[in-house]
């Protein structure tokens, strides 16, 4: 079997490094890739995004499975694109990624459809949506940009000034360009984050290890959002009560809601998740696996991932049993200090032979690039690096002791990745 993969950060590497163990794949290759993915697959300068270019290296190469992982092309239509050449895919089509690409739609489908999510309203115009934020009175406020901002179109306003001031940055200002000409005002949901990825191919919906990713930059919850500084799966308070309510009031009526809007679902769906007090709401749907989620969560997958590419594909997931190790995994991201914002690129990274030597230890590149044999920094998540043991305490010992040996200047990662985690567990 012949796989091209598109993207190029860390989900990438841990999807193309799950395709590598299957027997069945005899030849990988990635649109763009990096450089760790460089030594799994022949890696192409194609972006994702470049949907007529992904085509024609489709057309040259002729391999039997696209798998586009990316959300950007995915919201784009490279799917349809691809099967419109005739070639197979892996992940949802244009008008099931919308659950993604637009805000406005996924909440109305979720009002629709009576599956738990957090009160809102949308917006195109800034003074009804500030005069419906004073009146509602209540902070904190979110203000989410309908379209892709890449992770950063969700403003959590503590105050009245603050979510004006979004709003008006937003609607008025530009901020975030076409994506923000409609936003949504929604009610803060307090309670434990957590994110289900599924595998579905229209009916049936098989979830994964539930993960808990953490969003902010810093320790304790600290700065920024960012696309996500390190998870641990699986998520300890994530318990079988609260499984079975996710399944019957989320997953199942997403599934089947999307095949009766005629916008089945076929891919990998990505539930993000609040667990409040009054029962488990949906934050957001994404059209893909989570990053990095894929790098906790893939190297737990025991399944042949070409067979559930078929499977989803040929819609008979409902006859495949998935398995998953019972491990638990840790993957810990370095950053290139300065993300999310600005920062430098070009450092020489060391210590990855020692740290990838360590047992249970997986290192996923994200932003790197090979340079005369060796890897550089070329991005803001520089790499994910994973551990995975029988415990949650050892697997985070792992993924720390294989932190401490990778250097490149001004890296900064996480101290506390799994700690709330792990004191809930005792
Ligand atoms: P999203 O892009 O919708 O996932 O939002 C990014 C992050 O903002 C989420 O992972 C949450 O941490 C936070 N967030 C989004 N919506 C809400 C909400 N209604 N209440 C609380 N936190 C939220
Ligand atoms: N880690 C969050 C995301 O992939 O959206």
């Amino acid at each position: 079997m012949k796989i091209l993969v598109t993207g190029g950060g860390g989900r990438e590497h841990a999807i193309i490094a799950a395709l590598k163990k299957s027997p069945k794949v005899s030849e990988i290759n990635a649109a763009p890739g990096n450089g760790g993915i460089a030594s799994l697959a022949a890696c192409r300068d194609i972006k994702a995004t470049d949907i007529p270019g992904v085509v024609a290296l489709a057309d040259e190469i002729k391999p039997d499975w696209v798998f586009v992982a990316p959300d950007d092309p995915l919201v784009l239509g490279a799917v349809d694109a691809l099967n419109a050449a005739g070639f197979k895919t892996f992940g949802p089509r244009k008008a099931a990624a919308e659950l993604e690409g637009s805000k406005v739609f996924s909440k109305n489908f979720m009002s629709r459809h009576g599956i738990p999510t957090a009160a809102y309203k949308t917006f195109t115009d800034a003074k009804k949506a500030v005069d419906y934020i004073k009146a509602a009175g209540s902070f904190p406020a979110v203000i989410k940009c309908d379209g892709l901002a890449l992770g950063k179109g969700v403003i959590i306003a503590e105050n009245l000034a603050e979510a004006e001031k979004a709003v008006k940055d937003i609607l008025k200002g530009g901020r975030f360009g076409d994506s923000g000409k409609e936003i949504v005002v929604e009610e803060y949901l307090d309670g434990a984050e957590v994110t289900v990825l599924a595998f579905t191919d229209g009916k049936t919906v098989i979830p994964m290890p539930a993960a808990a990713d953490h969003k902010r930059a810093l320790d304790g919850d600290g700065g920024l959002n960012t696309g996500g500084m390190g998870v641990i799966a699986p998520a300890p308070y994530y318990t079988k009560e609260i499984a079975a309510e996710c399944m019957e009031k989320i997953f199942l009526p997403t599934v089947k809601g999307m095949a009766d809007e005629g916008r089945a679902f076929k891919g990998c769906l990505y539930f993000g998740l609040a667990l409040t007090g009054s029962g488990v709401k949906v934050i957001e749907y994404n059209c893909r696996f989570g990053d990095p989620e894929a790098q906790t969560i893939l190297p737990l997958l025991e399944t042949d991932l070409t067979d559930i590419m078929e499977a989803v594909w040929e819609e008979r997931l409902s006859a495949l049993e998935i398995r998953f190790s019972p491990e638990k995994a840790v993957c810990v991201v370095m950053a290139s200090g300065g993300y999310p914002e600005r920062y430098e690129t070009g450092f020489p990274i060391t210590g990855l032979d020692c740290a990838g030597e360590l047992s249970g230890v997986r290192v996923f590149h994200a932003g790197t690039r090979k340079e005369g044999g060796a890897y550089v920094t070329a991005g803001g998540r520089v790499l994910g690096v994973t551990g995975v043991a029988d415990d949650l305490e050892t697997a985070l010992s792992k993924a720390y002791e294989a932190v401490g040996k990778i250097k490149f200047e001004k890296a900064f990662y996480r101290k506390d990745i799994g700690k709330k985690a792990l004191s809930l567990i005792g």
